[in-house]
């Protein structure tokens, strides 16, 4: 098994006029065989990822490798990758078969060769028996798939799915995210698959890459960036989180809502500004006496699996609390957490200056 990576990003800036800069110095690796996620608001060079991989437009700055091998310039044809786009770009005037069939004529493989092929593409995404469909016969999903049959068909070493999911209803939509899964699963090939939706994310992904303003802010498994989310945007953006400032006392000690807390971290500067995130679900409602904060109950909804209830503390701060227990609103509670549930972030820190700066603090520590 081959374990070097099949894509690296080294250093990628990307403007496409001299002034907005889309893409800031992006480095990644991107492993063979894995499905990866790209997330990030609107307008935050997702699309442009994809198309410095697929070869339709070249980085401004920096370099592109596949196995290894610079890629700036060699042209999208040449490239062992194939995309899904959004509107998955297919064909109305041929149908199914054709479809698929497209870039094996273009290969000019054999009549039987391209025949073998395409059904068995077909089969692979469940459409076998629909060769002689037409596309506009075709549901939303059946075309989604259509398109992923054309892609995998090439047998690309790479797939990039351009949100293939967003003009699907919620079911439809979640009933493809495990087909998806399954087949990447299944063809062993890499994925890239971009959204912006944050729970669609973290279920299909080995590895997630959230971007803002031009940069990777942090990447990692879902678990690694859902439980340890780096700065204020990436807690934000990933599930609902009450983020509130605070200042750290010193190592372990942090200090918010008026009080001291003991907390994991350490490595930050004494008293130090800082964001610190609890998640809902580690909030605990409890007595006010047991309580290591005291909130006032504002409103609460009842969500299906548990109640979603938002209280305000003294100083005003809101918290929102996910419990299978029902609060009374207007009455004083108390709300407990372990110290584990208390994660301390840098002001707007992304994911390299945090790796630089416990590396900096190791070999202090390790100097002593
Ligand atoms: N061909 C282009 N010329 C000039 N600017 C562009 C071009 N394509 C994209 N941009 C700009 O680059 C930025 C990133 O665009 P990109 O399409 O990569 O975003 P995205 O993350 O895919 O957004 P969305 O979620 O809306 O699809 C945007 O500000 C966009 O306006
Ligand atoms: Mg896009």
């Amino acid at each position: 098994m081959n374990n070097q990576p099949i894509i690296r990003f080294e250093q990628v800036t990307k403007k496409y006029d001299r002034e907005a800069t889309v893409l800031d110095q992006v480095s990644f690796e991107i492993e063979r065989g894995k499905f990866y996620t790209l997330l990030g608001p609107s307008g935050c060079g997702k699309t442009t990822i994809l198309r410095l991989i697929a070869g339709f437009v070249e980085p401004t700055e920096g370099n592109i490798y596949f196995n290894d091998k610079l890629m700036n310039h060699i042209p999208a044809n040449e490239r062992q990758v194939n995309t899904v786009f959004q509107d998955y770009a297919l064909f109305p005037h041929l149908n199914v078969f054709e479809n698929v069939a497209f870039g094996l004529r273009i290969k000019k493989l054999s009549k039987a060769a391209i025949r073998e092929k395409v059904l068995e593409a077909l089969r692979f995404v469940n459409l076998a028996g629909y060769e002689n469909r037409e596309i506009k016969e075709m549901s939303g999903g059946q075309r989604q798939r259509v398109a992923i049959a054309r892609a995998i068909v090439n047998e690309p070493e790479v797939i990039l799915l351009d949100e293939p999911l967003s003009a699907l209803d919620l079911k439809l939509r979640t009933e493809m995210q495990y087909e998806l899964r399954e087949l990447q699963r299944r063809l062993g090939i890499t994925f890239i698959f971009v959204t912006h939706d944050q729970e669609e994310a973290l279920a299909m992904s080995d590895e997630i890459f959230v971007l803002d303003n031009g940069k990777i802010q942090q990447s990692g498994t879902p678990t690694d960036i859902y439980d340890e989310p780096i700065n204020r945007f990436v807690a934000d953006f990933i599930g609902e989180s009450n983020i509130i400032k605070g200042t750290m006392v010193r190592d372990f000690v942090v200090h918010f809502a008026d009080k001291e807390f003991e907390c994991v971290d350490q490595g930050l500067n004494d008293n130090e500004t800082i964001d610190v995130v609890i998640r809902p679900e580690d909030l605990e409602i409890t007595s006010v006496e047991k309580g290591k904060l005291q909130v006032r109950v504002d409103s609460q909804l009842f969500r299906g699996v548990h109640y979603e209830i938002c209280c305000y503390d003294q100083e005003g701060n809101e918290w929102l609390v996910h419990s299978t227990k029902k609060a009374t609103v207007d009455s004083e509670i108390g709300l407990y957490f372990e110290p584990e549930a208390i994660h301390v972030m840098r002001l707007g820190e992304t994911e390299e200056e945090f790796d630089r700066r416990l590396e900096a603090y190791d070999e202090v520590s390790h100097a002593d």
